[in-house]
């Protein structure tokens, strides 16, 4: 079935349109179209995404994302059997942007597809469908690759999951403060780099040395699947208050700027790997699954690659652009639930839960 995708939340207006088969137990993906549509420009002179601004941004730019998929030309329009739109978690503001432009393309293009509210988290949790060592080989149904361990760490979200199977999964830990993707954020502030500092961190992580600072792994060794990261971001404030040299202010890239995002980055991505290789051998999973905005990240990528051949339990992750917020992820996300015959209303659920 084709599956037409809407992902508006938070700072991305995205559109995906895919083609879908395979059922519960071998759910395989043709990806026809794929646009994001960033803002980052727009709110990173105010250091994070202001939603108000989100909402206007997307208003302005689903009518364009939606004319360069491309879908209705003069003699010709696509079939479409599916339309997931975005309902949560997320801003509020900008998810209505995409609900409403959802109903209205549904009404007047596509009358005869289901509409459907999607969870954005299921959509980065279900990525691990597009990793390239699953798709590559149709002969490993997804549906045996279970039990597995889900870590999903994104700029709001950093959640430890146990699934049982490709619908049935629970929640073994998260965040108790910050997400991951919000400590690199707050961390490349304080470095004096730009808004996302994800992606900023990593490169200057690459030149610095990761055992330079002992900075704080909390909770990892509480046996528990909980994180906590506000910790680890106060120490890297007070380390660099301490250090004045480093500030922003101060100018410039010097070497232990580096070290500073080397040993935070080892810090946060050691807490995550840790916990998560706790789990799979607690729960005796066949495999990891890793997703989110962080999950974008080599040096985690790097680590969970080093769990498989250790342990030789099987790791899955997206390729990097379905890893950072984009509709393709949620047409699976989408798919999947139409499968579950999972019903969600078309409401906008800032807080909603996985
Ligand atoms: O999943 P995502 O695109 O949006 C949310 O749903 O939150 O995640 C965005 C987060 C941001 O905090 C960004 O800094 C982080 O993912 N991120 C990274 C990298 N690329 C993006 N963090 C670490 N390393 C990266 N390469
Ligand atoms: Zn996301």
């Amino acid at each position: 079935m084709k599956v037409l995708a809407i992902e508006t939340s938070c700072d991305e207006t995205a559109m995906a349109l895919l083609e879908a088969e395979g059922g519960l137990r071998n759910p395989r993906f043709k990806i026809l179209k794929n646009i994001v549509s960033s803002q980052i420009k727009i709110h990173a002179p105010w250091g994070g995404v202001v939603p108000s601004l989100a909402k206007r941004e997307h208003i302005k730019n689903l009518p364009k994302v939606f004319d360069n998929l491309r879908l209705i030309t003069r003699n010709r329009q696509e079939k479409v059997d599916l339309i997931a739109v975005t309902v949560g978690p997320g801003l509020e503001p900008a998810l209505w942007a995409g609900i409403g432009f959802a109903k209205e393309i549904h009404k007047k293009y596509f009358p005869k597809a289901k509409l459907i509210g999607a969870n954005h988290l299921e959509g980065h949790l279900y990525s691990f469908l597009l990793a390239k060592s699953l798709a590559a080989n149709p002969k490993r149904p997804a549906a045996n690759l279970f039990p597995a361990i889900a870590l999903i760490v994104s700029g709001g979200h950093t959640i430890l999951l146990k699934m049982d199977s490709l619908k049935k999964w629970e929640m073994l830990g998260e965040t108790v403060d910050d997400a991951a993707g919000e400590a690199y954020d707050k961390a490349a502030r304080m470095l004096g780099l730009p808004y996302p500092g994800g992606s900023e961190i990593e490169r200057l992580a690459r030149k610095g040395n990761p055992n330079a600072i002992n900075f704080p792994r909390p909770m990892l060794n509480q046996k528990n699947y909980n994180f906590s990261f506000s910790g680890l971001k106060t120490a890297v404030l007070y380390y660099l208050r301490d250090n004045k040299q480093l500030t922003p202010s101060a100018g410039g890239y010097n070497k232990q700027k580096a070290d500073v995002a080397a040993s935070f980055q080892a810090a946060a991505i050691g807490v995550l790997v840790k916990k998560t290789l706790r789990a799979a051998e607690e729960f005796g999973a066949r495999s990891v699954m890793l997703s989110g905005g962080v999950a974008a990240n080599g040096a985690l990528r790097g680590e969970m690659l080093n769990i498989k051949r250790k342990t030789g339990i099987d790791f899955f992750v997206a390729d990097l652009k379905y890893n950072t917020d984009n509709a393709v992820m949620m047409a699976v996300a989408g798919y999947m639930q139409y499968l579950r015959g999972k019903k969600r209303p078309l409401r906008a659920q800032g807080s909603m839960r996985i």
